[in-house]
């Protein structure tokens, strides 16, 4: 069974990196004083703080593991090539989280991509979509709430020569325009960090499911409770990366929650999908930095097969 466990208060710290691949907060020398000498425990912190015990002994099992070759530079990757991405966005559009997520999403999911038709939730500046075409895919669709966003998406893909025939990006809630697609009319979905700026899963779920996609690509984070459980909290809809208010009369903050790892793979497996993980510790990373969250493990990336 799922049950919603109410959250004290915002928790959008643990799930957002600055643009400077920096989180700052209070309780950022948690795990340090107990002697973990933890890179990235910033980005823990905000978890652990207001995690049940259980899951806090799972965290610093976690974090004692972490570790960062340092002398190893950056690794170039796919987004180096088009760095028209480092500057159309706010949220997280640091070049090494860029491109080791590429890998994760895009790479690692070739299949799923090359000759498919691809819609594209929270589509943002159009990151996905660009690399999906790069990738072979057939055409995209982005859905995106934020307007400039979507304006940004149209630039980049015609800046980088892509035809206008093979993308369209529509400006509106993903909820909504989800219901305007006609199913059969798409083969893969990315589901990119968004999965955790909602409180209605299920329905999310439901609206692809209709749509009869062979697919699903899911990045989100999740929250480390042993239990099913989807942990709610709040943030502010003036952030960029944060849930979009739609509603002219929508609340000062937006009401978000974020499933553990047994909610959400009881979620998939409700509707009879199956699922693989993208192994982030077997990706031969040796930067962790600013993908301090899939080293962590509150982070992950699934491809999800609906049909065979
Ligand atoms: C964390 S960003 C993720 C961007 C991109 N998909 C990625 O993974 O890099 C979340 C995105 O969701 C968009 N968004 C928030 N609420 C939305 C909604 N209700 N419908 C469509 N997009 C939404 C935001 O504007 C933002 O672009």
């Amino acid at each position: 069974m799922i049950h919603t466990r109410l959250g004290a208060t915002n928790l959008l710290g643990l799930m957002s990196l600055g643009p400077n691949g920096t989180i700052g907060h209070a309780n950022a020398d948690i795990l340090n004083r107990r002697g973990s000498n933890v890179l990235g425990s910033n980005l823990l912190s905000e978890f652990y703080a207001r995690s049940e015990p259980v899951a806090r002994r799972q965290m610093l099992r976690v974090g004692r593991k972490f570790s960062v070759a340092r002398g190893y530079p950056i690794p170039k990757g796919f987004f180096d090539d088009y760095p028209r991405f480092y500057t159309t966005s706010q949220t997280t559009a640091i070049p090494n989280r860029l491109n080791q997520r590429h890998k994760a999403c895009i790479e690692w999911n070739a299949e799923a991509i090359r000759g498919k038709r691809i819609l594209d939730l929270a589509s943002h500046d159009g990151r996905w979509s660009f690399a999906a075409i790069k990738a072979g895919a057939v055409n995209v669709v982005g859905i995106e709430a934020r307007n400039y966003l979507v304006q940004s998406a149209t630039a980049n893909l015609r800046d980088y020569g892509v035809p206008d025939n093979s993308f369209s990006f529509i400006s509106g809630d993903a909820f909504e325009q989800l219901d305007r697609v006609e199913p059969h009319s798409v083969d893969t979905v990315f589901c990119l960090g968004f999965f955790y700026h909602i409180t209605n899963h299920m329905l999310l779920l439901s609206k692809i499911a209709r749509l009869k996609p062979k697919y699903l690509i899911l990045d989100t984070a999740i929250h480390f409770d042993p239990n099913n459980v989807i942990l709610l909290y709040t943030e502010d809809p003036e952030g960029e990366a944060n849930a979009a208010s739609i509603e002219p009369d929508a609340p000062e903050r937006a009401l978000c929650g974020a499933p553990s790892k047994g909610a959400l793979q009881l979620m998939l497996s409700n509707f009879g999908w199956s699922f693989a993980y993208y192994d982030w510790h077997r990706a031969g990373i040796r930067r962790w930095d600013s993908i301090e969250d899939y080293h962590e493990g509150w982070r992950v990336t699934l491809r999800v097969t609906c049909a065979v």
